[in-house]
């Protein structure tokens, strides 16, 4: 339903492309605070947009995210010392601060002042709830941060996730804003659709979805991007409206009632065919429980999160091996067979198609891809203003990320969603 230039303009996100210099334009998640837990501690490598970099944390507890290659003679500094106040080259000792100065060049004599004429890539980095974020774009913009609601909840109301996917960033991104196939790909046959939890007990939204897989949607466009409202009629007067927030560029947050726990995911591109799945699972209400992150994690079949191999942020199920795929379980069941219903979105996401970067050109959308295609459309636009000169309003106003998604019961009466659930909607 894209043309084939269109999707190239979409999906490319390297330096030297538009969409590539659009989202330099925003914050953008680079890594988690506990793969740089103290300070001094190894760097570590970071892949962004096609950028290799190095992240530091140095003696006084400063953030670097610099090039990943030194200045002399391109030795990668993932291999480097982390010294007082700045990361060495083990090749031939040029030290680099975090703000990429070159503060030693033991190959030089004392005299010479070589040092201050080199200067190492260095990107402001910023930490908020447990995640690093990156800005890459041009160092005059008056950008502001992404005031998400959970940036400053207390550290017990946050529960953070990190996965890789093996594809775009656009089509994990869809995924998230594909509400009917959530009745569909992560069904159980066993329990009639629902989740079997622990307690035996599954929740009254979920019932709703499973009930009926084909809502009505509805869209309202916002300056920061849209929302999604899905509407499931109850019958009695009272409709169940799940509504679900897209920022730009790369933000998904999905809906719980009032008082639960609500989710953030960002869809990060790595490069053009791998993905980081950054995940918020925030509570502005209350701590979140142990017994909710077992929950998150472990719940029968399906928990919502993904389960990584240990010691890194790469998912067990993966491509690689079919998602451990069952067809015993497939046949007895759930749907799909695949355990998890991160693992049952990275089967479809990761496999639309032959190559991953999903060719939509080939694609037929029906009625229910409304929200696909508007994020589609919404980007093409910004993409065409950004190309003509307009910087991109969100990037410059860190308030128009104070949305919430929210689950509720409206009366069905005619009258628009988000007027309905305004004060749920706004924080
Ligand atoms: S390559 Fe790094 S100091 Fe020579
Ligand atoms: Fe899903």
């Amino acid at each position: 339903m894209l043309s084939a230039a269109e999707n190239e303009l979409l999906t490319r996100t390297d330096q030297d492309t538009l969409a590539g210099q659009y989202f330099r334009r925003f914050w953008m998640p680079a890594l988690l605070s506990e793969e740089i837990p103290s300070p001094d501690c190894p760097p570590v490598r970071v892949r962004l947009m096609g950028e290799n970099l190095i992240a530091t944390r140095d003696s006084s507890g400063r953030i670097g995210l610099m090039g990943a290659y030194c200045m002399h003679r391109q030795m990668d500094l993932f291999f480097g010392r982390n010294e007082e106040n700045g990361l060495r080259c083990v090749y031939h000792g040029w030290k680099f601060d975090v703000e990429g100065n070159c503060v030693d060049m033991p190959t030089e004599t004392e005299a010479s002042n070589y040092k201050h004429r080199i200067k190492l890539t260095a990107y402001p980095a910023r930490e908020f709830a447990g995640i690093v974020w990156a800005y890459m774009g041009p160092k005059d913009l008056p950008v502001e941060f992404p005031d998400f609601e959970f940036n400053n909840l207390p550290k017990e109301n946050v529960y953070i996730r990190k996965s890789m996917l093996e594809c775009n960033y656009l089509q994990a991104m869809e995924g998230n804003l594909d509400s009917s196939h959530v009745g569909i790909l992560h069904r159980f046959l066993a329990t009639g659709g629902l989740t079997p939890t622990v307690g035996g007990v599954t929740d009254i939204g979920e019932a709703q979805t499973v009930r009926d897989v084909v809502p009505s949607f509805e869209i309202k466009d916002t300056a920061g991007g849209f929302m999604i409202g899905a509407k499931r009629a109850r019958g009695d007067g009272k409709a169940y409206w799940r509504i679900t927030q897209w920022l730009l560029p790369v933000h998904t947050m999905i809906p719980s009632e009032p008082g639960e726990t609500l989710l953030w995911d960002a869809w990060v591109p790595i490069d053009d065919t791998h993905t980081w799945v950054y995940r918020v699972q925030y509570n502005p209400w209350r701590p979140i429980s142990a017994k909710e992150i077992f929950e998150f994690n472990n719940v029968g079949l399906m928990p919502i999160n993904v389960e990584n191999i240990p010691g890194t942020y790469l998912p067990v199920r993966n491509r690689s091996n079919n998602y451990q795929i069952d067809r015993e379980l497939q046949r007895t069941y759930n749907f799909t067979g695949i355990k998890g219903n991160n693992a049952q979105d990275a089967a479809a996401i990761e496999n639309q198609g032959p190559t991953p970067i999903a060719d939509r050109a080939k694609e037929n959308l029906g009625s229910r891809d409304l929200a696909i295609m508007q994020a589609r459309k919404r980007l093409l636009q910004a993409l065409k203003e950004f190309k003509d000169g307009v910087e991109p309003l969100p990037a410059l106003k860190g308030d128009l990320y104070k949305m919430r998604p929210i689950a509720v019961f409206l009366d069905d009466n005619g009258t628009p969603f988000y007027d309905g659930a305004k004060e749920h909607i706004f924080v």
